[in-house]
């Protein structure tokens, strides 16, 4: 029997592993991690992600062939493979801070493995990691291993998306295999190709030399983010002009070359990848003497920091310059619908700036705790992605700031409704009942592109949506970006 070992059981190890032990119930999974809080909660009924159809995949597999521990060293040193799936932060101080990756949890990791290791291993790369990790990843595995205790590393990046995880779990678009080009790194990678030739069509494994690998992820999570970025850019053109940037995206879309996905313009993208990867790539580019290619890629970041100012001076400037000690109403906290993860969530830009303004501010998510929402606006940029019990448990609340149980509870009374996630619910809303409860004029600013703005027009709105035409009153009140 196969046994897999995987450290960080986080939004990646979780699922990852759980579809893994689904598809192979004859291998073993163990999915350990440092957090007994976050192992206590995978071996509860109330996993500590939210994911549609994770619940049950785990409920499947559980006590049968996946098991979560707290016992890192045992199940490190009983497995065959090893995948590390720890985070992979911006560095918040020191060399490269606010843009190299900081690989102290995975260098933790790697030093622990060479420690309890008592045979030979296949360590797995699952982290988003720098091209050239994982050179040093074996010479850290190389120097301090046992005697005739060997290690292949391989790279294996996951393009899982949250809220859609397990079905591209289920049906990848491509495994990318990256290995070394001897006979040890190629039975690696034949040994790895096996795990998912059990589900994956074997066209859709895709195997190169480790630096592809690595690199094949940065340049991904590039690739997309910069999409996103290039629509939004359209979207402040089109409230220049009076274009539609839905109509613009779907005309763009239909060339076959450019393909419909990801073109939706919103108040910006977050989430714990883009960003984060993208500015380790501009940090490599730098490394590498290459400025120019750095400065390309760092623009992705600058519109999408634009994009979310602009949401902000747009709502300021439209309730007459001022948001001092009114009400705004923040339907949706979460970077996207159908996560509870608010890692990088453009909400957090978007609520600081109105509190920095003076608002009041009324949350309401679905899926996220008022504990949650009141540590991230406390906290500084680039500490969010180190392990949650590292962050401060109690910050002192921010007064300006509350959490509603429901959006017609964070819209009474309130001047203005900004809506930041495009959560399904939102789409359904009695608007005509929160326009009753609001203060006038009421404001909706959609930032997702939810709701039917001339609906809303009707029952007395000013509506304001992300890369429309803009209505009168925000014409006669421009924002200045
Ligand atoms: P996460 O913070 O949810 O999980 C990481 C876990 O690793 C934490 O629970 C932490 O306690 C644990 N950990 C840290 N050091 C450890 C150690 N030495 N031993 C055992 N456990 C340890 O992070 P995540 O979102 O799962 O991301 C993990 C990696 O996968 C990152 O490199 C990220 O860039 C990449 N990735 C994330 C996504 C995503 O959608 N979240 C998608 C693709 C790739
Ligand atoms: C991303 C990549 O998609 C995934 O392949 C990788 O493994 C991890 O990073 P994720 O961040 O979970 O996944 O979600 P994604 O669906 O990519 O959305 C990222 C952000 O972009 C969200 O804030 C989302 O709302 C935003 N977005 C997405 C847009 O603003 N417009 C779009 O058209 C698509």
């Amino acid at each position: 029997m196969v046994k897999i070992c995987c450290l960080g059981a986080g939004y990646v190890g979780g699922p990852t592993m759980a579809v893994i032990a689904l598809k192979c119930p004859d291998v073993e999974v163990v999915v350990v991690d440092i957090s007994a809080a976050r192992i206590d909660a995978w071996n509860s009924d109330a996993l500590p992600i939210y994911e549609p159809g994770l619940d049950d995949v785990v409920r499947r597999c559980r006590g049968r062939n996946l098991f979560f521990s707290s016992d890192v060293e045992r199940h490190v040193g009983e497995a065959d493979i090893v995948f590390v799936s720890v985070n992979t932060p911006t560095k918040a101080r020191g060399l490269g801070a606010g843009k190299a990756a900081d690989l102290t949890y995975w260098e933790s990791a790697a030093r622990m493995i060479a420690a309890v290791a008592t045979s030979d291993k296949v360590v797995v790369e699952k982290s988003t990691v720098p091209v050239k990790t994982a050179e040093a990843i074996e010479k850290i595995l190389d120097h301090n291993g046992r005697d005739g205790v060997g290690f292949q590393i391989l790279s294996n990046p996951e393009f899982l998306a949250e809220g859609t995880a397990i079905r591209d779990l289920l049906a990848p678009d491509r495994v990318l295999i990256g290995g070394r080009e001897t006979a040890a790194g190629r039975a690696a990678v034949q040994a790895l190709k096996d795990v998912y030739a059990r589900w994956v069509p074997e066209e859709r494994i895709l195997t190169t030399n480790l630096w592809s690998a690595e690199l094949s992820k940065l340049a991904a999570n590039a690739f997309l983010a910069q999409r996103i970025s290039s629509v939004n850019a359209m979207s402040a053109l089109c409230e220049a002009t009076g274009a539609d940037v839905a109509e613009v995206a779907y005309a763009v879309g239909k060339d076959s070359r450019i393909g419909a996905k990801f073109l939706n313009a919103s108040v910006g993208f977050g989430g714990s990848c883009f960003q984060k990867d993208i500015l380790n790539l501009v940090y490599i580019c730098e490394c590498n003497g290459l400025p120019e290619v750095a400065n390309y890629w760092k623009q992705v970041i600058k519109i999408n920091d634009y994009q979310k100012s602009r949401f902000v001076n747009r709502v300021v400037s439209s309730m007459f310059n001022t948001v001092a000690g009114k009400k705004i109403a923040v339907l949706g906290f979460a970077f996207k619908k159908d996560t509870g993860d608010t890692r990088e969530t453009p909400a957090i830009d978007v609520c600081k700036g109105l509190i920095g303004d003076k608002a009041k501010v009324s949350i309401y998510d679905p899926q996220v705790t008022e504990d949650q929402v009141q540590r991230d606006l406390a906290m500084s940029k680039f500490d969010w992605d180190h392990p949650v019990h590292l962050q401060p448990m109690s910050p002192t609340a921010i007064k300006q700031v509350s959490v509603a149980w429901d959006a017609y509870e964070a819209a009474r009374d309130a001047h203005g409704v900004c809506i930041l996630t495009e959560w399904d619910e939102f789409r359904s809303l009695d608007y005509a009942r929160i326009y009753g409860g609001m203060q006038k004029p009421a404001f909706v600013f959609d930032g997702r592109n939810v709701v039917d703005a001339e609906k809303l027009r009707e029952i007395g709105f000013i509506v304001y949506s992300i890369g429309k035409p803009l209505d009168a009153w925000l014409k006669d009140m421009p924002a200045v970006a």
